[in-house]
């Protein structure tokens, strides 16, 4: 930095220094110039005038009135005399002094005489500079001598020297001022920030992993090095505390999931190949909001689950393109990266006509398979149009997905959900050499039930297309092998859970999902739970002690009413609790398209207004529903901060609501009570079970839960996050991946497997 400083400081000294003199000596020839020009014309001026006086003179008579004259011309300014001269050049007068200065003669100039014309020069004598003017003098228009000025031009020396004397003064204060000037700068906006940049960097770099993290400092000048410096420093953060925790893991023996070592085993396993997920619903949606378009995270369990596989291991995800700014947001080919902050991977959108969402995804899939599959007794509707718009749609998505793997060698696709039943089919047809696995996220009825579905065998023989089927829970994937028992012609291998069928081997495995469960543990720890709670209560206005939280898409299946009747149960069987408990129930809009989901939403909001208005004081109700869709961050905070979580599904296939309240609960306290019909509660025995149709016993397990000791608490979040954290996402997703890597494939790189197949239908 001192180098800088004096290179900076010299370069700009010689270069001002520079331009200063150039200036100063262009300065001072002109000054210089102007005024010997004004002292000729002076000189001019005045030997004109004295020729007119002394020409009548020159006789040779009148030499003391000749010497009168010229006499009186001796004390103008700068003038050292004049003098006249006959045409020998001898002088015949001269002012007084003139002789005693110069020598007369040596001024003459012959010249004058002799061709009749005016001489100005500057000339030096004894080391003064003087100036003569010389006039050739007349009578009867003969040359008869010269008239001699001589002025002194020693001044014009003095005003070119003090010129430059000013000059070299002026350069010097601006010269210290400058480098003064630099040098503060260099230190205040150059310097400081970069020793401080410096400090900070340092202090990352030796802080421990999970330290807090000081601030960045203010680098003024510096400021768009800092927000490269600030990404930096984060990736360095994540870096470090992975590479910690897999140290941790290691040294603990345990072989937790994380996103890199998910990375690392899913590029192994698909050596070079590449991974593809199709689902209905896309990770963001774009949605326009006034002048702006804004990335959406949906409410989906399903997203909530792949976002971070993807992430970790990059891929292309192709789902239906639902947002209103959706089509403005991707390239030529319906494609973008997300997620728009740090994009991993590549999202591919698929369009529909109204028509087709309305048959396929609100008709077909939730009017028709969701009640279907969902014990929650409401009615499935099973229309024609429907269905047709179903398998159009899926052969739509099939297409978008070979579109995509095209040029790709041994894709791997991850089917998602009950809206693409017949896409493994379809795909496989097409690309023998593809491994195909599917994942039902909610549950499979038992045989009768879904029987009563008319396109049943359409829709086995669709599933059947995959070479592996993935289910939350063993009991969901009896039910399915029982279902294909029952309705088509095929060889159960009971003991491997398989289905063996023309030829091609399904095999049938439960991968219970998880969370992400990383969250940034050190921004938790410094709140204060009690006062989040307090100000979250504020918020929705009310004054109570304890809070509750429920977190739902606002869905028939998730046994909002029952919970609410609970909640009313518990008031009514304990009073105590009016006034101090208040129920926060966050609930998503969803699918209010269909009437049953519009009804439910109308349901839902009178319940809560109906028990509001039956307890409710001045400061206090106690149910608050929040009808609209929340971000995470938002979410987090009612997990972190509630007493109790309610998740009372009438039927669920595994329910990640759950496992998020644990995982955001790093403060091990909170109860989370379970619906023993979730997937969930099959994994976490430390909540406290709950069978959402018992109100009786819902509504004391609301008191026990507020009631129950810390240490109790305590010890059940404890396993729980223990469970949640070892069966994490990225396990899923590991073993389902590497489960479907092991696949053997019929000769995949025979061609004519490939060319034998039929074209798609049409969509
Ligand atoms: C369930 C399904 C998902 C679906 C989600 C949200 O979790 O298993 O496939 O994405 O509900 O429903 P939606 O219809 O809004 O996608």
């Amino acid at each position: 930095m001192r180098l800088l400083s004096v290179r900076l400081i010299v370069s700009l000294i010689l270069g001002v220094t520079l331009v200063s003199l150039l200036s100063s000596y262009y300065e001072v020839r002109a000054e210089k110039r102007g005024l010997r020009r004004e002292l000729e014309l002076r000189a001019e001026v005045l030997a004109e005038s004295l020729a007119g006086n002394v020409e009548p003179y020159l006789d040779g008579r009148s030499l003391k009135q000749l010497q009168q004259i010229v006499g009186r011309f001796s004390n103008r300014e700068h003038l050292v005399g004049v003098a006249v001269l006959n045409t020998k050049l001898e002088p015949v007068a001269a002012s007084a002094g003139l002789a005693q200065q110069v020598e007369i003669r040596s001024l003459a100039i012959p010249q004058v005489v002799v061709d009749n014309k005016k001489e100005s020069q500057f000339l030096r004598r004894a080391g003064k500079a003087k100036h003569i003017y010389i006039l050739p003098l007349h009578r009867n228009d003969q040359v008869v001598g010269e008239l001699i000025v001589v002025h002194d031009a020693n001044y014009i020396d003095a005003q070119t020297a003090r010129v430059w004397r000013e000059t070299f003064l002026r350069v010097l204060i601006q010269v210290v001022l400058i480098a003064l000037i630099t040098l503060l700068i260099v230190r205040w906006s150059i310097a400081g920030p970069i020793a401080r940049a410096a400090q900070w960097m340092k202090s990352l770099r030796t802080s421990r992993v999970g330290s807090v993290r000081s601030a960045m400092p203010d680098l003024d000048l510096l400021r768009p090095l800092a927000r490269e410096m600030e990404t930096l420093a984060e990736s360095l953060a994540v870096a470090r505390s992975a590479v910690e925790k897999e140290a941790q893991l290691r040294e603990a023996g345990e072989s937790i999931w994380t996103a890199e070592r998910l990375a690392v085993h899913v590029r192994g396993k698909l050596a070079g190949g590449q991974l593809f997920v199709v689902s209905n619903r896309e990770p963001y949606s774009h949605i326009r909001r006034g002048n702006s378009v804004q990335a959406v995270v949906p409410a989906s369990g399903l997203v909530t689950a792949l976002q971070p596989v993807l992430c970790a291991c990059d891929g292309t995800w192709v789902a239906h393109g639902s947002g209103d700014a959706d089509l403005e947001t991707v390239d030529e080919h319906d494609r973008l990266r997300v997620p728009p902050e740090e994009p991993r991977y590549t999202l591919r959108r698929v369009w529909l006509t109204k028509e087709q969402e309305e048959g396929y995804y609100y008709g077909f899939a939730n009017e028709g398979l969701w009640p279907l599959c969902h014990i929650a007794h409401t009615r499935p509707m099973f229309r024609m149009s429907d269905w047709e718009h179903y398998r159009q749609a899926n052969v739509r998505f099939a297409k978008a997905v070979l579109e995509e793997m095209a040029g790709t060698d041994q894709p791997v696709l991850l089917v998602q959900d009950y809206h693409f039943a017949l896409l493994p089919r379809l795909v496989k047809e097409k690309r023998p050499d593809a491994r195909v696995a599917l994942f039902w996220h909610i549950p499979w009825p038992n045989p009768e039930t879904f029987g009563i579905c008319p396109w049943q065998r359409e829709l086995l023989e669709g599933l059947l297309g995959a070479d592996l089927i993935g289910f939350h829970i063993q009991s969901h994937c009896t039910n399915f092998l029982q279902t294909v028992d029952r309705t088509l012609e095929s060889r159960i291998d009971w003991e491997h859970f398989a289905v063996n069928r023309e030829d091609h081997r399904t095999a049938l495995k439960p991968f219970p999902i998880g969370v992400d469960f990383t969250t940034d543990l050190r921004a938790h720890r410094e709140q204060n739970i009690y006062m989040e709670r307090i100000s979250l209560l504020q918020e929705a206005g009310v004054e109570a002690l304890f809070l509750g939280v429920g977190v739902d898409r606002v869905d028939y299946t998730k046994g909002i009413l029952e919970r609410f009747l609970a909640i009313e149960r518990m008031l009514e069987k304990y009073p105590l609790y009016r006034e101090k408990f208040t129920f926060v129930q966050i609930g998503a809009p969803s699918r209010t398209h269909i009437k049953r989901y519009h009804d439910f939403l109308a349901d839902v909001e009178a319940e809560s207004e109906r028990i509001n208005w039956r307890f409710r004081t001045v400061k206090w109700k106690p149910i608050i529903f929040l009808n609209r869709q929340h971000s995470h961050t938002e979410i987090e905070r009612y997990y972190r901060a509630a007493d109790v979580c309610l998740v009372t599904s009438l039927h669920d296939g595994m329910n990640l609501v759950a496992k998020e309240f644990v995982a955001a609960r790093d403060d091990e306290q909170g109860v989370l009570i379970l619906s023993r019909f979730t997937g969930a509660a099959r994994e976490l025995r430390d909540a406290v079970l709950v069978n959402p149709y018992d109100i009786e016993r819902t509504a004391d397990a609301i008191r026990y839960s507020l009631e129950m000791e810390p240490e109790e608490r305590s010890a059940r979040m404890q396993r729980m996050r223990k469970t949640v954290k070892e069966g994490n996402i990225y396990r899923w997703a590991g073993n389902l991946i590497g489960d479907l890597c092991e696949v053997r494939l019929k000769n995949p790189a025979d061609p004519r497997a490939v060319a034998q197949v039929a074209p798609l239908p049409r969509a």
